[in-house]
């Protein structure tokens, strides 16, 4: 059984600032980037999707994400945010995707890179400077490796902007671990069912669509005993 120390230690959550993820894309700390489509994405994409076309699809903390461009393959307009310029430009690079930077009226020291073909603008600020005025309301979002990197002192407040960007039939997909957090802490960040009901239930309703164990070596050797992934599907109330 853990000392109190100890306990203390494994139960306080870090906070990463902004500088903190750049210093991360600075000097390669990435592991988190997967260089193939998510398999989740693949196998639930029509939860999103919807058997729609050319929907606008949003990507919070996009990091360099290959879904993006798996997504713009098929004809939809992808948007994503993230603090990192590095992330961004090496998407284009790495996706051979030729792009133009423009300053964002809106919001001070913000770019945004967008594909010369149009569909997928990436814009690169904090994503608590965003809001619809700027970049629209989404059909879509795709939620890996975002919610789970939030601060979990600054959940509610990603939460509440993500819901500010979904219309009445939007379609949220999203991605959390589930692992004891008595162990280790994040990013990424354990979130319990019942944050997900603070988070969404009010508004949203939410659905586990799977639950996949994703446990490996590594997390065996950080002390984990189980490590799994689930996937939510979350859809606004309808207004009656
Ligand atoms: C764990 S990575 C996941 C990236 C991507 N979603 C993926 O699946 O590969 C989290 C990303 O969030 C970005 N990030 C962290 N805090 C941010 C913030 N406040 N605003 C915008 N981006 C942020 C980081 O730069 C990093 O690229």
């Amino acid at each position: 059984m853990a000392d109190s120390s100890n306990f203390t230690k494994t139960k306080q959550a870090i906070v990463l600032t902004d500088e903190d993820w750049n210093v991360k894309w600075q000097t390669r700390q990435i592991g988190f980037h997967e260089k193939d489509v998510h398999p989740l994405l693949v196998e639930f994409q029509n939860e999103m999707i919807n058997d729609k076309t050319k929907l606008n699809i949003f990507f919070p903390l996009c990091g360099k994400a290959v879904d993006m461009k798996w997504l713009a393959d098929m004809g939809h307009n992808i948007v994503g945010v993230d603090i990192s310029e590095i992330g961004l430009k090496e998407f284009f690079e790495e996706q051979n995707l030729p792009y133009f930077e423009e300053p964002v009226a809106e919001i001070p020291g913000a770019k945004v890179f967008k594909s010369t073909s149009g569909n997928i603008s990436l814009y690169c600020c904090s994503i608590y400077t965003i809001s619809s005025s700027v970049i629209g309301r989404f059909d879509g979002i795709w939620d890996r490796g975002a919610l789970v990197a939030v601060n979990p002192c600054d959940r509610k407040r990603y939460a509440n902007l993500l819901l500010s960007l979904l219309n009445r039939d939007s379609r949220y997909l999203l991605v959390v671990l589930d692992y004891d957090p008595t162990l280790i802490t994040g990013p990424p960040f354990y979130v319990s069912e019942s944050e997900m009901e603070q988070l969404f239930g009010s508004t949203c309703s939410y659905k586990l669509l799977k639950n996949i164990d994703v446990m490996t070596d590594k997390q065996r050797q950080r002390g984990l005993g189980y490590c799994n992934s689930k996937i939510y599907l979350i859809t606004p109330k309808s207004i009656s």
